[in-house]
């Protein structure tokens, strides 16, 4: 299964993108995830992400085009992935089908997950991420079992950098300008699936895999 998933900041794409992950078993591939880890080692990519990322703006086409490029090479994307966050703009959007044309390869959706403004800061202010392995909590939705602590590995949790008001605002800003003609290109393609992204996380992945299901391009596709 090849999947694009997209959506405004805090719309759930990584919390659907994992349970997608391990549906499909594919690897989730999130460039968001990537640009953090980058910066938590201090690299160079991660300081030029850096200066992007916490004013809420994208980092540059050329570093993230290249950066995707490099993941899907790798041999686990090789009969299929998840790909939260990418593209977010039109030639991204570009780049990805020429980058599968060479392989004679096809994505099989875009999945856009909707959701109503309040409901993302209300989403996005109350994650917490674990400063470890970056898992993913939402103290109302998704509390881990002991607070401030990551279930999966014991690691403080803690907010991310750009889940303030300020940077959330740009984010969205950004999203509307230059994420919107991402979502027409797939419309236009025939391959946008909208997906209602409210009710609880469970509701909405099988909200997803049914709309796949009978909708699949590929019936019983797996990788
Ligand atoms: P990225 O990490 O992709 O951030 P984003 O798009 O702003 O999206 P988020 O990760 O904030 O939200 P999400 O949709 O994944 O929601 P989540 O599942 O966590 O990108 C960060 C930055 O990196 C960008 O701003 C940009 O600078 C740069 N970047 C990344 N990709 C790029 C690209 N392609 N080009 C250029 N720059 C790029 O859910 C949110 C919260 O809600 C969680 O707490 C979760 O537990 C909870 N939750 C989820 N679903 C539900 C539900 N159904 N009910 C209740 N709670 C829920
Ligand atoms: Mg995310
Ligand atoms: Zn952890």
């Amino acid at each position: 299964m090849r999947l694009v998933i997209l959506g405004a900041p805090g719309a759930g794409k990584g919390t659907q993108a994992t349970l997608l992950a391990e549906f499909y078993h594919c690897p989730h591939v999130s460039t968001g995830e990537i640009f953090r880890r980058a910066i938590a080692e201090g690299t160079e990519l991660g300081r030029e992400a850096d200066r992007h990322i916490s004013k809420g703006r994208l980092v540059p086409d050329d570093i993230t085009i290249e950066l995707v490029k490099q993941r899907i090479e790798e041999p686990d994307c090789e009969h299929g992935f998840i790909l939260d966050g990418f593209p977010r703009t039109r030639s991204q959007a570009i780049m990805l089908d020429q980058m599968l044309e060479e392989k004679h390869l096809g994505l099989d959706r875009a999945i856009l997950l909707e959701l109503e403004e309040e409901e993302i800061y209300h989403r996005l202010a109350n994650r917490r991420v674990c400063s470890n392995c970056g898992a993913t909590y939402h103290l109302d939705s998704l509390p881990p079992k002991v607070p401030g602590i990551c279930d999966v590995c014991g690691s403080s949790l803690i907010q991310r950098a750009d889940d303030n008001v300020e940077t959330i605002k740009e984010r969205i800003v950004i999203y509307h300008e230059l994420t919107a003609p991402v979502l027409s290109y797939y419309e236009e393609q025939g391959s946008l699936l909208v997906i209602n992204g409210e009710g609880d996380i469970d509701e909405v992945h099988k909200r997803i895999v049914s709309n796949l299901e009978t909708r699949s391009l590929r019936a019983n596709d797996s990788c």
